[in-house]
């Protein structure tokens, strides 16, 4: 534990001159600290069930990338992504407050020894044929770890039962409470039976990767 704070610290310092968040707002990962305590019931519990739209785990954040959190925290203040309980918070926060929140958990658990392999284990051909056909690595990267463009996420590692709710909710578009909009994931999603979209989900979610969920108590 001392070893992961120290590694922390220092990753704070480097990172404070080096972050700029989406509206070129900087974000602060210490201010960023101090505004999650609306985050950890439920982004700081390993393995918490969000139970809408379905029972899946809540997605690992620690470790996603600045640039990304801002975007789907934003993607959920304006609607673009439909989800109650992230809307409510969403709009509850300033842009400020989101670069905030965003450095701070792109740096959290963050392992500096951490060595991934640039390649994905081999995926079964089946699975590997459907990776083929939506381009997957082009954008997240070969390992699913190294996004083409810092507001793409890292989603090797994601929790599957996730990672299939948010492939589905591209596919279905804006609803009423749920659903995603997104020029670029909705055709790609388009392509794939729900059962596709499953054996992708499980291939992604079982990959190593940076992303984690850090149990937060131990930080406050
Ligand atoms: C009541 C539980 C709950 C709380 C509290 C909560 N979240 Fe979430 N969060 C979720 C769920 C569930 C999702 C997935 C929603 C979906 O399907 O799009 C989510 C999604 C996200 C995502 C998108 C992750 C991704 O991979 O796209 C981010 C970023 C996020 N939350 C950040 C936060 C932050 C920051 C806070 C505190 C300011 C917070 N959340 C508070 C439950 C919660
Ligand atoms: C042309 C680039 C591109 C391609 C190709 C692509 N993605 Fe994406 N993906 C994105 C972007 C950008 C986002 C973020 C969208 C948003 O803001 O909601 C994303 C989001 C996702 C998410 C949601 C992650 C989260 O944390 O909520 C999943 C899951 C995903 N992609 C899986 C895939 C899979 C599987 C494939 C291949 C079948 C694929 N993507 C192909 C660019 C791409």
């Amino acid at each position: 534990m001392k070893f992961l704070i120290s590694t922390f610290t220092a990753s704070i310092i480097f990172a404070s001159s080096t972050f700029v968040c989406a509206d070129e707002i900087q974000g602060n990962p210490q201010n960023g600290e101090q505004k999650i305590s609306m985050c950890i019931g439920c982004h700081g519990i390993a393995g918490y069930q969000a139970s809408f739209p379905q029972v899946y785990k809540v997605p690992k954040i620690a470790g996603q990338g600045a640039k990304y959190i801002a975007s789907a925290l934003n993607a959920y203040k304006k609607g673009d992504r439909r989800h109650p309980t992230m809307h409510g918070i969403a709009v509850s926060m300033t842009d400020q407050d989101i670069a905030d929140v965003a450095a701070y958990y792109s740096l959290l658990g963050k392992d500096e020894g951490l060595k991934l392999s640039d390649d994905p284990s081999v995926a079964q051909p089946e699975v590997a044929a459907l990776i083929q056909k939506g381009a997957c690595t082009s954008c997240h990267g070969s390992n699913f770890n190294k996004p083409l463009d810092p507001s793409y996420p890292k989603i090797a590692g994601q929790n599957w039962d996730y990672l299939f709710v948010a492939l589905k909710s591209y596919k279905l578009g804006i609803q009423p409470s749920w659903g995603r909009n997104n020029a670029v994931m909705s055709g790609v999603a388009k392509q794939f039976s729900n059962d596709e979209l499953k054996m992708l989900a499980q291939y992604v979610g079982s990959q190593q990767g940076e992303i984690k969920t850090v149990a937060q108590s131990k930080f406050r």
